[in-house]
């Protein structure tokens, strides 16, 4: 067991070379381009992480990130939502929620099912800022998600946990027909 150990710690220290290897630091001069710089210039039309129009439209980095207003829930924002969520929440929070998407059938680490009493409890403003700068694992969404779409993503996602949790309270009438005429048909 011992020998084991000695054998691996060994590894460690020979292969650590491989960290060390000779480099270039920003701004470092170098023979290697005929403008003598190690830097290279980016290339034409590139655009920096963090800038662009939608990384402008939201105010910073950290904290509470918006001064935008939710907008008004109609069925468009729901169906811009679920084209949205589709796109760039299912592959890991599954269609409907529950965190079994493809990418995490993949090995990526499993999200919590969006129909748990604590997401269900968390304000709208929370889902906003989980996609607007991450959570843990999961990458911040700011540079590719504006803020109308991240408000139609949470209107959707509120939509998926009705979907299954919904006080009968909340319904109005033609709900409530609805659902005594889904109840009636096999
Ligand atoms: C690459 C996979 C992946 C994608 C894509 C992804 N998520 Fe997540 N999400 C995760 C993981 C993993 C966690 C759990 C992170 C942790 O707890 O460390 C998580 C957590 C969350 C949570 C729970 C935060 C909490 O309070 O526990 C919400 C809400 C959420 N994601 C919403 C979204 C939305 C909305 C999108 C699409 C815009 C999205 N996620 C896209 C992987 C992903």
């Amino acid at each position: 067991m011992l020998l084991l150990v000695l054998s691996i710690a060994g590894c460690e220290r020979g292969v650590h070379d491989m960290y060390d290897q000779p480099h270039y630091r920003p701004g470092d001069a170098s023979p290697l381009f005929a403008d003598g710089a190690a830097t290279r210039p980016p290339a034409e039309g590139t655009v920096a992480h963090g800038g662009g129009t939608l990384a402008q439209t939201s105010s910073g980095r950290r904290g509470r990130l918006t001064p935008e207003r939710p907008p008004a829930v109609t069925e468009a924002l729901l169906r811009r939502g679920r084209e949205r969520y589709g796109i760039h929440c299912a592959p890991c929070h599954g269609l409907a929620g529950d965190g079994d998407g493809i990418v995490v059938q993949r090995g990526f680490p499993s999200p919590p099912s969006y129909h748990t009493g604590r997401l269900r409890d968390a304000t709208d403003q929370h889902l906003y800022d989980v996609i607007t700068q991450g959570y843990g694992v999961m990458h911040p969404y700011r540079e590719r998600i504006g803020p109308q779409d991240r408000w139609a993503i949470v209107a959707y996602v509120r939509a998926l946990q009705g979907s299954r949790h919904m006080p009968m309270d909340k319904l109005d009438d033609h709900d409530k027909t609805m659902l005594d005429h889904a109840g009636a048909s096999p």
